[in-house]
This record gives C-alpha cells, sequence and structure tokens, in this order.
C-alpha cells in the first residue's frame, strides 16, 4: 500500500512543536503542502526552514492564536492567499490542563474552551464550504484519553476533550455525503515538547530517558508513544488510503485507556 498525499494542501494547528509538527513531517515526505499554525513566530520559522530542505511542496507558518476568534479567520485568509485552499485540517494546537474541580476559575474554563474546541469549531467551519464544493475533506480533532473516561481532577481538559469527540461526530455525520471524513486522536502519553517541559519541571534526578521510561512503564504497552506513530496514523487516515474510515475517536495510547 502506498500513502500519499500529492496535491493535497494540509493546515495543522499547533505545528510548529511536538505531534503538530510530527504531522507535518510525514504528510510533506508524503507530497503534501502543509500550512503550520501556532503563536510564536520563531519555532515557526525553525520549523519551516528544517522541512522544506530538499523539498519542492510548499510550506508556510503563521502566526496566530487560536484561541481569539478574531485572529483564526485572518490566519484562515492568509492560508488561502498563499496555498489556494485547505483540504485537510488538524485541530491539534492544545495544552495540558487539569486540576481540583474548585480550583478551576471561570476564566481556566473559558481559555480550555476556546483553545481546544472552539478553535476546531471555527475552523471547521471555515474549511467546510470549500471541501464540499471539492467533494475530498479530511479533519483529524487532536483529543485527549479522558475524553471517553473522565475522572477526578480531570477537569477542565477532559470536558472540553468529551465535547471534542461529540463535535466530531457532528461533523462526521454531516461531512459524510461531500466525502469528508472526520476523526478523533484521543491521545495518551505521546512524547513531544509538551513532556520535555514536563521534566524540564522536575528536580531532574533522572535523565529525560529514565524519566519517560519510568512512566511509560504504567502503559500496558510499556512506553511512552513516539510522535511519529501518531503522526503515520494521521497520515493514512488522511489519504485516499485511508477513505473508509469517520465519525470515530481512536485510542493513540498504547493501550492506556480502559474504554474502547
Ligand atoms: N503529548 C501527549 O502525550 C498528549 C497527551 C494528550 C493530549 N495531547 C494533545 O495533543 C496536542 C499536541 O500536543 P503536544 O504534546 O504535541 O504539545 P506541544 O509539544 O506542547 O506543542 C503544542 C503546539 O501547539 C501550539 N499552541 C499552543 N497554544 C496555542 C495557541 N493558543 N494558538 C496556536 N498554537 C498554539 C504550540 O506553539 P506556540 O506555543 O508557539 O503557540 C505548539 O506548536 C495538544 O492538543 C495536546 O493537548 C498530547
Amino acid at each position: 500500500m502506498e500513502v500519499r498525499m500529492d496535491g493535497r494542501v494540509a493546515l495543522i494547528t499547533g505545528g510548529s512543536l511536538g505531534l503538530g509538527y510530527a504531522m507535518a513531517e510525514k504528510f510533506v515526505e508524503s507530497g503534501a503542502d502543509v500550512a503550520l499554525i501556532a503563536r510564536r513566530q520563531d519555532a515557526l520559522d525553525t520549523a519551516v526552514s528544517t522541512l522544506q530542505s530538499g523539498v519542492k511542496t510548499r510550506i508556510i507558518g503563521i502566526s496566530c492564536d487560536v484561541s481569539k476568534a478574531s485572529e483564526i479567520e485572518d490566519m484562515f485568509q492568509k492560508v488561502l492567499s498563499k496555498l489556494g485552499r485547505v483540504d485537510i485540517l488538524i485541530n491539534n494546537a492544545g495544552h495540558a490542563k487539569a486540576g481540583e474541580f474548585e480550583s478551576i476559575s471561570d476564566e481556566e474554563w473559558q481559555y480550555d474552551f476556546d483553545l481546544k474546541l472552539m478553535a476546531a469549531v471555527r475552523l471547521s467551519r471555515l474549511v467546510f464550504p470549500g471541501m464540499k464544493e471539492r467533494n475530498w475533506g479530511r479533519i483529524i480533532n487532536m483529543l485527549n484519553t479522558m475524553a471517553k473516561t473522565p475522572s477526578a481532577r480531570s477537569a477542565p481538559t477532559s470536558v472540553t476533550r468529551a465535547a471534542g469527540m461529540a463535535l466530531t461526530k457532528v461533523l462526521a455525520g454531516e461531512g459524510a455525503p461531500y466525502n469528508i471524513l472526520v476523526n478523533g486522536f484521543n491521545i495518551g502519553r505521546i512524547k513531544s515538547d509538551q513532556i520535555q517541559r514536563a521534566y524540564d519541571a522536575t528536580n531532574k534526578e533522572l535523565s529525560f530517558e529514565d524519566f519517560v521510561a519510568r512512566a511509560g512503564k504504567n502503559i500496558p504497552i510499556g512506553r511512552f508513544g513516539e510522535a511519529e506513530e501518531c503522526a503515520n496514523l494521521a497520515c493514512l487516515l488522511c489519504s485516499d488510503a485511508g477513505g473508509y474510515v469517520t465519525g470515530t475517536s481512536i485510542n493513540v495510547d498504547g493501550g492506556l485507556s480502559p474504554a474502547l
């Protein structure tokens, strides 16, 4: 089986680092043009120049805070003016936010919703008309395992991610007649810049590798995931080869979640 994405245009939020960057790398290898979106322009510039070396596909980096409605429309118009259209949308920008319920303020709830849910709502609304017109589209919503198995001290993220699963199903239902396929990835623990930052916040008694190896022992498969493993799945689902999978939230978690 050959997984190719030649001629497709992908927009990846949170594309400068971590899982978003790994997906960009795979998409570019597979022939897609890619727009990377994040807030920090320096990280975007580094990502674009690394990805661009030796390939002819078009890669751009646009600074945008996707938690702000006012910035999303402007960013989308810039992507259209440079790359012409968006065939693939990866709603990936996010942050880890979970704590004791009573400690979470309205502002923190609102920010979590704006960043992880409303950004996906707003961007999906913008890409849908073009995808419908061309009768082809792919959307992946990056979620987490707690969307299916919320627990104490998992808000606001578990609540926002559960809403992301519902959004995935709604969009999949409305998109299917137009060959727009929409899926969610319920991520467990995958090595990324986010995990590096969590390590940096420790007293560093262990090396990063030992820190990750120790935490990985609690995962059935016995280790953290690699960003590339998540990117491989995204690449398959966003290519023609993945043309019959829609409306599902897939655990990408080495067996961590007890939920199906
Ligand atoms: N890695 C895991 O184990 C794990 C587990 C569960 C869920 N997830 C989810 O998977 C996604 C990717 O995670 P990751 O580990 O790759 O994260 P990461 O390494 O921290 O990368 C996050 C990316 O999102 C961008 N970003 C953050 N806030 C943004 C905003 N307001 N507007 C635009 N871009 C923003 C960051 O760039 P700037 O800071 O420059 O904006 C960066 O490019 C996230 O949604 C995360 O919640 C990851």
